[in-house]
């Protein structure tokens, strides 16, 4: 080598160092900050363990106060990055489905399917959500209110009335289950019903669990149980095809979901008049339903029946409420109809703070699909990112004295609550295709319950875990006493 050349390397080598290193630090400082932690458990196991004690919420507020409201560590395996507020809501809820995937941990996908809008993204989300909301939109479930209104009445007849001690969280979960059952796949009371909830309830009871498919697991019994769910859905759908072949006028019929699927044509690709969904998708999609509008809307009410007890002046405004409406009816038969529900608008006040408090969905996570900045940091492709929605339904500087439960915040929601901090329906295009259906089963219920009932816990600790969702300890005993009617 001459001497020029190992004169101008040994100039060299010192400068591509400084560059190389500041480049690479460069990077490095955008990372967030927060420690990753030990590989493959990071923070999970701590994370858990607060959620079982009902102290996530202080583990995350710690964390923002260590590393602020962006900071990385590992869950579940996988590098992620937290964030927090209400730009990290907007972010999140208004990313495209290019920048932000959705992402499940595995155990759900390999029980709800592969074709869940979980698991979809771009087109096929939007063809799959459009079919599911082109029958749970508000024209469509007026429709249903008293259909609604004849199930929660059988439900308090066989499950309430005549009953002096009760367990809530369990009963509620049947009434949202039969009301599922009955609206959204016409399947009514009986046997076939009976064994549809027992497959269900063990297809769900592994749902978050570790997902190791061995003969004992709690994940292998719900893949199994699921797989029974699945051939019960198949034969529903081909009862209902079969149906709908004989009937060719559906005008002004009242249909199932199931039906409303099987009927939808896909018009972007008019090959055959074939049908938008694939059999696989309505499966797959029924069952994501299912769980969606299982555990959130049976909880929202369990959590709104404990309110009511603790809370008298609440509950005489709400009785006061619904007493306008039944004394507005010919007589106690009369089903409740889409007008009345409009005028529950204080209930619904109260379910919405309800839900403020303690939302059903703690949070969720995304997928960065490509290398994306949020609040100066870089996350990186491949990285999960965890949202809490609590957070910003706990934030004093939106919702003051927020641990006042006070259902005026809601008077004026659209000009008194900023945008993306109340979050318990999601936002974006992943927002909550079920709000309106959850609406009617609430507001129907709490009408029957407060016009029929009075009731007290019968337990002294009316404090909740979340175990991912929330419930009472012990389920919510109570004691009820049928009300004197003039
Ligand atoms: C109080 C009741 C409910 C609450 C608080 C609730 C909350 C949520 C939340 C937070 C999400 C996630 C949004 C996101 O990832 O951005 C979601 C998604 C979903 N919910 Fe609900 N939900 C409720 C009831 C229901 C009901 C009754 C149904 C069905 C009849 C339902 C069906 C769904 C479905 C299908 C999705 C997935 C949407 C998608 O990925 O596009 N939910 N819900």
């Amino acid at each position: 080598m001459s001497p020029a050349i190992f004169i101008t390397l040994l100039l060299f080598i010192p400068v591509i160092f400084i560059f190389f290193i500041k480049g690479s630090r460069k990077t490095a400082s955008r990372l967030p900050p927060g420690s990753l932690g030990f590989p493959m458990i990071g923070q999970s196991f701590s994370l858990l363990y607060a959620m079982k004690k009902n102290t996530a919420e202080k583990w995350i507020q710690e964390r923002i106060r260590k590393c602020g409201p962006v900071s990385k560590l590992t869950l579940f395996g996988t590098p992620t990055v937290m964030i927090h507020g209400q730009a990290a809501n907007k972010f999140l809820f208004t990313s495209d489905c290019n920048t932000l995937g959705n992402q499940q941990p595995a155990s759900i996908m390999r029980i709800l399917g592969s074709r869940t809008l979980f698991e979809l993204s771009s087109d096929d989300h939007k063809r799959v959500r459009g079919a599911l909301v082109s029958f749970l939109k508000p024209e469509v479930l007026k429709q249903y209110v008293g259909k609604m209104d004849l199930q929660v009445r059988m439900h308090l007849e066989s499950h309430w009335q005549g009953k002096q001690k009760i367990t809530v969280l369990p009963l509620m979960k049947t009434l949202t289950f039969n009301i599922v059952c009955s609206l959204l796949f016409g399947l009514d009371a009986g046997a076939r019903r009976d064994k549809f909830v027992e497959h269900f309830k063990k297809m769900i009871g592994g749902m978050w669990s570790v997902p190791i498919n061995l003969p004992f697991t709690r994940f292998n019994h719900s893949l199994t149980a699921s797989s029974k769910v699945q051939s019960m859905i198949l034969q529903l759908i081909n009862e209902k095809r079969t149906a709908s072949f004989q009937q060719t006028d559906h005008q002004g019929q009242q249909q199932d979901l199931i039906t409303c699927l099987l009927n939808i044509k896909d018009k972007e690709n008019n090959i055959n008049n074939s049908a938008a969904l694939t059999d696989q998708e309505i499966i797959d999609n029924v069952r994501l339903v299912m769980t969606a509008g299982y555990d959130t809307s049976s909880i929202l009410l369990t959590f709104l029946i404990r309110l009511l007890a603790n809370n008298p002046v609440v509950h005489a405004s709400i009785l006061k409420e619904q007493e306008e409406i039944a004394n507005s009816k010919a007589s106690r038969d009369e089903l409740l109809t889409w007008e009345d529900l409009a005028k529950m608008k204080y209930t619904w006040r109260v379910a919405m703070e309800t839900l403020r408090m303690i939302p059903p969905v703690f949070g969720g996570f995304r997928k960065a699909l490509k290398d994306v900045e949020f609040g100066g940091y870089l996350i990186p492709k491949g990285w999960q990112i965890f949202w809490a929605a609590s957070l910003t339904h706990m934030d004093e500087t939106i919702f003051e004295e927020p641990s006042k439960f006070d259902p005026a915040r809601f008077e004026n929601q659209s000009s008194t609550i900023p945008p993306y901090c109340f979050v318990a329906f999601g936002g974006g295009p992943r927002m909550c295709p079920g709000y309106e259906f959850a609406r009617l089963e609430t507001l129907i219920t709490i009408h029957h319950l407060v016009t029929r009932f009075t009731w007290k816990l019968s337990c002294s600790d009316d404090s909740f875990i979340r175990d991912p969702m929330p419930e009472p300890v012990r389920g919510l005993p109570i004691e009820i006493q049928t009300r004197q009617l003039e």
